[in-house]
């Protein structure tokens, strides 16, 4: 089936410019590109994953990126002068080139592989923020929408510092309250976190805007880009972000990978976070010196298989065309906005305008955790709870929501078996 998608791209709100584009998306295959998607598909009921906020499934082309590797090119990197060692260290500069394409970043060396985004801002929090928060005065500004990986970090390295933590409010759709925004940053603000797309609300902050906010009073700002990724074309020069911050798994690519990308300025005066092999000049017992950037943050051996996975997700990204994506999973929000709207115990929890696939929904009556194993029973595999957003949670007054969250290789008919299902439900608790 080949579904033709014509669209405005007018999906995010005042950040993204008013276009109209004619994509052709082949929906059937992009699905026979993910081996999982198809064998559940055959199973009984077929499976309906509508979970990938919490993480996607993997196209072949990564298996094969991680297989390839494994079984053609295997070597530890920057230690070797064998051909093999060599090889895989040309690899992994490759893969860090692909990334520094897909953020647009100006130099390769201020991408930096790491576990994930949560390992990014860690890093961030503690070489970046840590010295600067004895200050008085001193405060970290974030938003109440953030993910647990952009609150935890900065409350660690704040521990007997006195900083204070400011959020930053939203209003009942979801949408960030700027004014407030502006208030709370001020000249003692170490740094603001800021996610760029909300993993429960779906909410596409005006990043470009609130960062040059910041920058006005001198606040660097990390973005969390890790919900963004999938959906939002990134552009580190145009955003204006110090640092950004993304996970391979959600964006097609392995777990236990992830970039930090920062300004290359700011990344030269951090002091290293962790220290061991491959980060070092010299060492000896009386001192160490320190490599340059990006190695100076990668201590030990690296994840080097899933840098090329990373890389294989990217390219498989930009193949499709992240705007291609980001408007076939906008009309499918669209399609499933409006296949729910005929139930009057669901209340979408998030819906600022432009907002990204995300649907976060609670039933009246009918705990989150229920709604996800009733609907699993169907086959259709949703997340409930806090999703790493307890703060969000109790701000909004509720205990967790259900979540329905899109991908690329979703359709409609998964739609309509996911708002069958929640039909059945209500008949079935109320
Ligand atoms: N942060 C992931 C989610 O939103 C795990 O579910």
């Amino acid at each position: 089936m080949e579904e033709k998608l014509r669209f405005a791209l007018q999906a995010f709100g005042d950040i993204h410019k008013v276009a109209t584009q004619t994509h052709t998306f082949d929906i059937e295959a992009v699905r026979r590109d993910f081996p999982l998607i198809m064998r559940e598909a055959q199973r009984t009921p077929p499976l309906s994953y509508l979970d990938n906020a919490a993480s996607t499934q993997k196209p072949q082309a990564v298996i094969d990126a991680l297989s390839d590797f494994y079984s053609q090119d295997y070597a530890n990197i920057h230690r070797g002068v064998h051909y093999l060692s060599q090889r895989a260290t040309d690899l992994y500069d490759q893969s860090r080139e692909t990334v520094r394409r897909f953020l647009n970043a100006r130099d390769a060396a201020e991408c930096i592989f790491l576990r994930g985004a949560t390992e990014g801002v860690n890093l961030v929090a503690s070489s970046y923020a840590r010295q600067r928060l004895f200050k008085p005065g001193a405060n970290i500004v974030i938003t109440t929408m953030e993910h647990h990986a952009d609150i935890v970090p900065w409350q660690l390295v704040m521990e007997g510092t006195g900083a204070e933590l400011r959020t930053v409010p939203l209003d009942g759709r979801g949408v960030l309250d700027e004014d407030a925004f502006e208030k709370l940053v001020d000249e003692n603000t170490v740094i603001v976190g800021l996610c760029y797309v909300s993993n429960v609300l779906g909410t596409v902050n005006p990043a470009e805007r609130l960062i040059a906010a910041a920058h006005a009073k001198g606040v660097p700002v990390l973005l969390d880009a890790a919900q963004a990724a999938p959906h939002v074309a990134l552009d580190v020069q145009k955003l204006g972000c110090d640092f950004l911050v993304l996970s391979g798994h959600k964006i097609y690519g392995p777990t236990g990978i992830g970039v930090l990308y920062g300004r290359r300025e700011l990344l030269e005066t951090m002091p290293p976070w962790q220290g061991g092999g491959d980060m070092i000049m010299h060492v000896s017992f009386s001192g160490t010196t320190y490599r340059g950037i990006p190695e100076r943050f990668e201590a030990g051996t690296p994840h080097i298989a899933g840098a090329m996975g990373i890389a294989a997700a990217m390219d498989y990204i930009r193949n499709i065309g992240i705007e291609t994506i980001a408007a076939h999973e906008h009309q499918l929000l669209e399609y499933a906005n409006a296949a729910v709207a005929d139930i009057p115990q669901l209340r979408v929890i998030g819906t600022a305008p432009g907002k990204a696939g995300v649907l976060s929904f609670i039933i009246e009556g009918v705990h989150p955790h229920d709604i996800g194993t009733f609907l699993d029973a169907d086959g259709i595999a949703i997340r409930a709870g806090h999703h790493c957003a307890e703060p969000l949670m109790k701000y909004l007054g509720l205990p967790g929501t259900a979540r329905a969250s899109l991908g690329v290789y979703n359709t409609r008919e998964e739609i309509d078996r996911f708002a069958t299902s929640l039909k059945k439900i209500v008949r079935f608790f109320l």
